[in-house]
């Protein structure tokens, strides 16, 4: 069966920032039609960037931005919803613009840490108050022009710190160099190229290293065609190996950036039937093609903290698959699931537990003993889109049945997922 899924989040946030940043009309296509790109999308529009209504069918709209320098102060505060992606990279654009506001998010982006950023934007010369509680959301900003350039190491590898950085440096006028422990998805250093800005980047002795010296005063209109998300693939992916699909899946136009793609080879890692081919015509240095996969028989298998920032947002699909693998299944090395929508090793620890699945905690991660037998309850979303999704997923398993308390919050990145599992279900061996 040929599926597609929707835009990739990670991609929609970026092509609308620098389409919004752009001088002219930007082109775009294939965007995630869900809510966090309503989020991020409805911020810029406050910030006077013309954003139409993004279609729910990935067709094309026309962006009117407003340049580098042309962001205005919004009449009320920014509301990023759930979206930790357009909270951070949102506060690193208007650290370098002239620009005051409030910032704000729904109950679980208010509760997730924002100094990250916010450090460095302010040795940049941004300036921030925490209304609430101290490191996070509600956050008073002003912005300022020109800031001052940075050579800042991070301690997490997050392409959200890294991008903040990099987009505050860009609205700013300011060199930004950033060391990140390994590296993360290098979305924005390719976006910025198709917009004319350019970034060094390299293995070095702590790390990975993106360095952008003096960026330009204007950026050109972009032209761009967002790929399906591979993070939305992955839970058909898993489905389909499950035996929770009635046939084989292929999953076209799906995007395979390498910083993001660690997932397909820890599924074949654990024996899973699963084909990978890239398009030629790639002309938007972001690789897209299909990806192909069947029922399978699993082997656990371990993920450690090299793997980790390239599969960030599937492991808790990961932890969902070893329930249903022989043997065990570790994931290690990732305490930064703890700062996700949820605390996702508490919340697949806790729901793993409801179904009688036998899962150790650690700080950092997870272990799953792997078993056939049938799994059965009432597990929590917690308010966390994969979270509830990799729980869809086990729960379209044969012979398991699951429920999911909050099948909703799935929309903020796969508006109808539970529509297309069941379709795909109709008829298979469940
Ligand atoms: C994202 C980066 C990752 C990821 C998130 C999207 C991005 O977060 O989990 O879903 O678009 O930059 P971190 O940078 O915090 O790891």
């Amino acid at each position: 069966m040929r599926v597609h899924v929707p835009g990739d989040k990670s991609l929609t946030q970026r092509a609308l920032i620098l389409s919004a940043l752009a001088e002219g009309e930007s082109r775009i296509s294939g965007l995630l039609f869900g809510g966090d790109a309503e989020s991020t999308a409805n911020a810029l529009r406050a910030l006077g960037a013309g954003i139409p209504q993004i279609p729910s069918d990935g067709s094309e709209i026309t962006v009117q931005g407003v340049g580098l320098g042309g962001l205005r102060s919004p009449g009320s505060q920014l509301d990023l919803g759930n979206s930790g992606t357009g909270a951070r990279l949102l506060l690193g654009v208007l650290s370098g613009s002239a620009v005051e506001t409030t910032m704000t998010g729904d109950e679980s982006l208010r509760s997730r840490p924002m100094r990250r950023v916010t450090e460095p934007l302010r040795a940049m010369g941004a300036r921030f108050d925490f209304l609430a509680e101290d490191g996070l959301l509600p956050i008073r900003l002003r912005g300022k022009r020109p800031l001052q350039e940075i050579d800042w190491s991070t301690p997490v590898a997050s392409a959200q710190v890294k991008s903040s950085i990099l987009l505050a440096g860009l609205t700013g006028g300011a060199s930004a160099l950033i060391t990140e422990p390994e590296q993360s998805r290098d979305h924005t250093e390719r976006i910025f190229r198709q917009v004319g800005v350019s970034t060094e980047s390299r293995a070095v002795a702590d790390g990975w290293r993106v360095e952008m010296h003096n960026p330009p005063n204007r950026i050109s209109e972009l032209d761009f065609r967002v790929p399906g998300d591979v993070s939305s693939a992955a839970f058909l992916l898993a489905s389909a190996v499950l035996g929770g699909t009635a046939a084989s899946l292929d999953i076209v136009g799906v995007g395979l950036n390498p910083t993001r793609t660690a997932f397909l080879e820890v599924l074949e890692r654990m024996g899973a039937e699963i084909t990978v081919e890239t398009d030629a015509d790639d002309e938007n240095l972001e690789a897209r093609g299909t990806v192909s996969a069947s029922l399978s028989s699993l082997t656990g298998t371990h993920v450690g903290a090299a793997e980790v920032p390239r599969m960030i947002d599937e492991l808790p699909l990961v932890a969902v698959l070893g329930a249903r693998a022989q043997g065990e299944t570790s994931i290690r090395g990732a305490q930064e699931l703890r700062a996700k929508e949820s605390d996702r090793i508490d919340a697949v620890v806790r729901n793993l537990r409801v179904l009688g699945v036998d899962v150790e905690e650690h700080a950092d991660g997870l272990i799953v003993l792997g078993s056939d037998r049938p799994l059965k309850g009432r597990v929590e979303a917690f308010d966390d889109h994969r979270i509830a999704m990799a729980f869809g997923v086990l729960g379209a398993a044969p012979g398991n049945d699951i429920e999911v308390d909050d099948p909703h919050a799935s929309g903020v990145s796969f508006p109808g997922f539970w529509e297309l599992l069941r379709e795909l279900g109709a008829g298979s061996h469940a």
